[in-house]
């Protein structure tokens, strides 16, 4: 991991404490075969290469700014790697948001998310689920910095232009819910 060259986090593994390995016992060439999804920086420090599940919100396809939002992704050194525009459906939005049913905002938020269509990401990069997170910026834009999507894109708490997975378990909860494999190009 950044920070801690000798000891790697194996990123499809992240539960296993076993899968733990002590960079110092092995060559580079060895701890970089063990996964083909860790990239080596310029300090020469294994970095995990990650995928996260975005979303571009309702509010962002009314106003016609995908592109603009994939920009900012983009140049972020975010790839997208599995992209669709779909219209959810109450129960895709309910299943999807389903760790903040009981919160007083579930209902309006599964409304807003079914209110038009919204476009489903894949991203991939060196620590994409952080990335895309300061890429994002915080969920209430007035408290986004500049220069972030929300602050520069969003209206409100709710519609705040884009969502991103919060954690490695999250991310692939998200992706699996959202994509087919063969969906995903790499
Ligand atoms: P998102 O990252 O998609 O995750 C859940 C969404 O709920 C969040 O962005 C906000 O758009 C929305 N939301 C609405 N009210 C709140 C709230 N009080 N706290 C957190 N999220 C909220």
């Amino acid at each position: 991991m950044r920070g801690d060259p000798d000891r790697l986090r194996l990123p499809y593994f992240p539960d296993h404490a076993a899968l733990f390995v002590e960079a110092r016992a092995l060559p580079l060439s060895c701890a970089v075969a063990i996964s083909p999804r860790n990239s080596v920086d310029d300090q020469g420090t294994i970095v995990a290469i990650e995928r996260t599940l975005s979303i571009i919100k309702p509010d962002a396809t009314e106003r016609n700014i995908v592109g603009l939002i994939i920009v900012r992704l983009e140049s972020a050194g975010l790839q997208v790697i599995a992209q669709k525009r779909v219209r959810w459906k109450k129960k895709d939005a309910k299943k999807f948001y389903d760790v903040h049913k009981g919160q007083p905002f579930y209902k309006d938020l599964v409304n807003f998310m079914t209110s038009g269509p919204i476009v489903l990401q894949v991203l991939e990069g060196e620590n994409a689920i952080l990335r895309n997170r300061e890429v994002m910026g915080a969920t209430n834009p007035v408290d986004a910095l500049p220069g972030t999507i929300r602050k520069d894109f969003g209206v409100n708490l709710q519609r705040n232009s884009v969502h991103g997975s919060d954690s490695e378990k999250t991310a692939k909860r998200e992706i699996a819910l959202c994509f087919k494999k063969s969906e995903i190009v790499g």
